[in-house]
């Protein structure tokens, strides 16, 4: 069995043709605005608004530093009912807050928090619910509506991995009183790092824009103590820049998608996610699969281990659980979490991005079958 040459990541940022970057600097360059909320920020910004249909939005430097001033200026407090299956930032947004995270178990089809396990975890100390749109599959967020309504919690939604899902033909932001989204490199979408925070309540933009800006008001009031999370002109460039993109990206990832489930369908022990319902247009971010070890032969771990003698650097996207890190393991965790382990025990994400072409997508799946059809 052939190996690839040269590693093969899960994902590999997208860059757009350097022309276009290089002329988006010369204005910088021709400008001397770097940073501050300069002309190409504030532009990047109006797209994003146009992009979401919403005039709430928020850009910022980072996702984690956007999750945590978004819970501050929405005065969020005591305890937040939020997943474990996700990325740290996602709960060391609430610790910077020193609110306390309740994590409570995922849904097996999507991973996303189940509605049920959130309902039985609400105490009179709950101030709202932390939801994660993970690998960009949109959460409960009908069942999630409902429970934040009738116990009059705030809904925030992490969609960092979600940029360009839409619900119903609207934009995944327009669900819950707010979302962030991050542009980090590795994301499908990018602005090299970034983030975005989208909201119902337009009255937060005023607090989001000092609360990342030091609290400034003008030159000489500074009226709460804000930290430093701006955007700058170069990322703020790339953000405009890649967006022209998009489209295109997302087609590509659902090639490459539909590939994977064509060639992996017939390989024992590989369960992928239900493809999204007809309502739901999906941006393909992730391709997370799961290693059902009884049927595939080998577990999860053994055969992340074995992709990589073939140059396959998958990731076990998102392991080990978040409750089990050894900074959150003084929590106590009431829910048994049954299906969040099961999950973070079996899951594994392939590599997608941009320029993965199909026949390397074919050539990893080859190797998996191979594996497979090895154990005998
Ligand atoms: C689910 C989730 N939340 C939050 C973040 C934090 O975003 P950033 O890396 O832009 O700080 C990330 C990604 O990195 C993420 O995957």
């Amino acid at each position: 069995m052939k190996k690839f040459d040269k590693p093969i990541y899960v994902t590999r940022p997208f860059l757009p043709p350097l022309e276009e970057f290089t002329e988006g600097l010369k204005e910088i360059w021709g400008s001397h605005l770097l940073t501050n909320r300069g002309p190409i920020l504030r532009r990047y910004e109006q797209r994003l608004s146009e992009f979401f249909d919403t005039p709430n939005v928020c850009l910022f430097n980072n996702g984690t530093l956007a999750l945590q001033i978004a819970l501050q200026a929405m005065g969020i407090s005591g305890e937040v009912i939020t997943t474990p299956f996700t990325f740290v930032a996602t709960t060391h947004a609430l610790y910077w807050n020193k609110i306390r995270p309740v994590f409570v178990d995922i849904e097996p089809d999507y991973y996303t928090l189940d509605p049920e396990a959130v309902e039985a975890a609400i105490t009179p100390w709950t101030t709202a619910i932390l939801a994660v749109h993970v690998y960009g599959h949109p959460c409960k967020l009908d069942a999630l509506a409902e429970i934040a309504r009738r116990h009059n919690l705030r809904l925030i939604y992490d969609a960092a991995h979600a940029f360009g899902v839409t619900v119903d033909g609207k934009s995944i932001c327009h669900f819950g009183d707010m979302s962030l989204f991050s542009f980090h490199a590795t994301k499908l979408y990018h602005s090299i790092e970034g983030g975005m925070l989208s909201f119902q309540d337009a009255g937060l933009k005023i607090t989001l824009d000092y609360l990342k800006n030091f609290g400034f008001k003008n030159e000489t009031e500074v009226v709460m103590p804000g930290t430093n999370a701006k955007m700058n002109e170069f990322q703020a460039l790339m953000g405009i820049l890649v967006l022209r993109h998009l489209d295109g990206l997302i087609e590509r990832a659902r090639k490459i998608d539909a590939v994977y489930r064509k060639r992996l369908k017939e390989v024992p022990g590989i369960k992928f996610p239900p493809t999204q319902p007809n309502n739901v247009a999906y941006n393909y971010a992730y391709e997370p699969v799961e290693i059902i070890e009884e049927e595939f032969g080998m577990s999860r771990d053994a055969l992340y281990q074995k992709l990589k003698e073939f140059n396959v650097h998958s990731r076990r996207y998102f392991y080990p659980l978040l409750c089990d890190y050894a900074c959150y393991q003084g929590l106590s965790v009431k829910d048994p979490l049954i299906v969040s382990r099961r999950v973070a025990e079996r899951i594994l994400t392939l590599p997608i991005y941009d320029d993965l072409k199909i026949a390397e997508v074919e050539m990893i799946c080859d190797i998996i079958q191979q594996i497979h059809n090895d154990l005998g």
